[in-house]
């Protein structure tokens, strides 16, 4: 039977239909897990777009991509050709799903953060579905916690529980919640931790580290340094979906915090960034233009040419994982690397 948190769905973004209520199922939140409410996420978006947009140069948190039409944006990436991530990650998974099971003592309760539509969690999961308790779901998009919560329920896991919340919130909150008698595998898939500069990765890594036990792991997807041309076309494809997909952060502003952007006033921009061996995507004002963000209530002027520093994806060398795994109070790592696409999946167990 699938569970869910009060609060872990839903909201206007929750587009996509609803499961029935099972009442009896519900878990109760305790004060010291609440979950935040739709104004007050709405309040620290509004927060978190003025301080970021204020900042020299102007920046916005990628974590605000993935609202329902965003999620939808990114499974669509990735199926494109010249984004070859999760189709790499995929099949990393499905090969060697057993070997990377192998060292967790049973039963294995998993929680996946930034989980999207759960399509990676159900191709570990379908090796065999009676072998985890517990699944927990992590994601800031109510509508890819809905769609990963169906995909599992048709697969026939008995118990999922969906956390809308950050990396770090719902990390705590799913060590919160993990079943007595059973090893945790937490999944940190996707390249996600791309999105972090390396300071702010390893103290993630870190934190990853201090709530597992005797028994756990981890499972962390990087993407691998390659030639730029390769991830130049990953991030500025040809049919312009990473276009649009960062454009929606604009489209969400205006439609969430009464913001006035004119969407064909910027154009997407990606780049490598060698030094920092990271790709960054911009939004490039075309021209002179005032915006208004009414429920921020912040005005700013770009100029022809500014920038909006929208992500950084860092690109990472397999024995770099492994470092910063060292870094983070894990010991030695095992790793799985496809090398035409350049991605890896490490595995770093807590000995038992
Ligand atoms: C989901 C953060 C791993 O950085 O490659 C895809 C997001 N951005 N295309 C990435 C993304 C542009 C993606 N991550």
């Amino acid at each position: 039977m699938a569970r869910t948190l009060p609060g872990s769905r839903g909201g206007p973004a929750g587009g996509a239909p609803a499961a029935p209520a099972r009442r009896g199922a519900v878990a109760r939140p305790t004060a010291l897990m609440s979950v935040p409410t739709e104004a007050m996420l709405r309040d620290a978006f509004a927060a978190d777009v003025t301080e970021y947009l204020r900042r020299t140069p102007r920046q916005l948190p990628s974590k605000y991509f993935y609202d329902e039409l965003g999620s939808s944006l990114f499974e669509a990436i990735g199926r494109l050709p010249w984004y070859r991530i999760t189709r790499a990650e995929s099949a990393l998974l499905a090969r060697h799903a057993r070997e990377i099971l192998r060292p967790l003592p049973h039963p294995v309760s998993l929680a996946e953060l930034g989980c999207g539509s759960g399509e990676k969690l159900a191709i570990l999961v379908s090796s065999a579905v009676d072998r985890f308790p517990l699944i927990q779901l992590v994601d800031v998009s109510p509508a890819a916690l809905d769609t990963a919560r169906y995909r599992l329920e048709a697969l026939g896991v008995r118990a999922s529980l969906a956390h809308r919340a950050t990396y770090e919130d719902g990390l705590e909150r799913a060590a919160r919640h993990r079943p007595a008698g059973a090893s945790l595998l937490v999944l940190f898939l996707g390249s996600n931790i791309g999105n972090f500069d390396p300071p702010m990765a390893r103290d993630l890594l870190a934190r990853i580290r201090r709530v597992l036990r005797r028994g756990d792991a981890l499972l962390l997807g990087s993407d691998l340094v390659k030639p730029e041309r390769e991830l130049l076309l990953a991030y500025d494809d040809p049919l312009q979906v990473t276009a649009a997909f960062n454009r929606n952060l604009l489209r969400r502003i205006n439609d969430e915090l009464g913001g006035t952007f004119d969407l064909q006033g910027f154009a997407h921009r990606a780049t490598w960034n060698a030094g920092a061996r990271r790709v960054e995507m911009h939004l490039v004002s075309r021209l002179r233009q005032h915006v208004r963000i009414a429920a921020a209530g912040f005005e700013l002027t770009f100029e022809p040419d500014e920038t909006i520093w929208t992500e950084s994806s860092y690109k990472y060398e397999p024995s770099q994982v492994l470092e910063e795994g060292l870094a983070a109070g894990f010991g030695r790592g095992e790793q799985w690397i496809d090398r035409s696409a350049r991605f890896v999946l490490t595995r770093f167990s807590v000995p038992v």
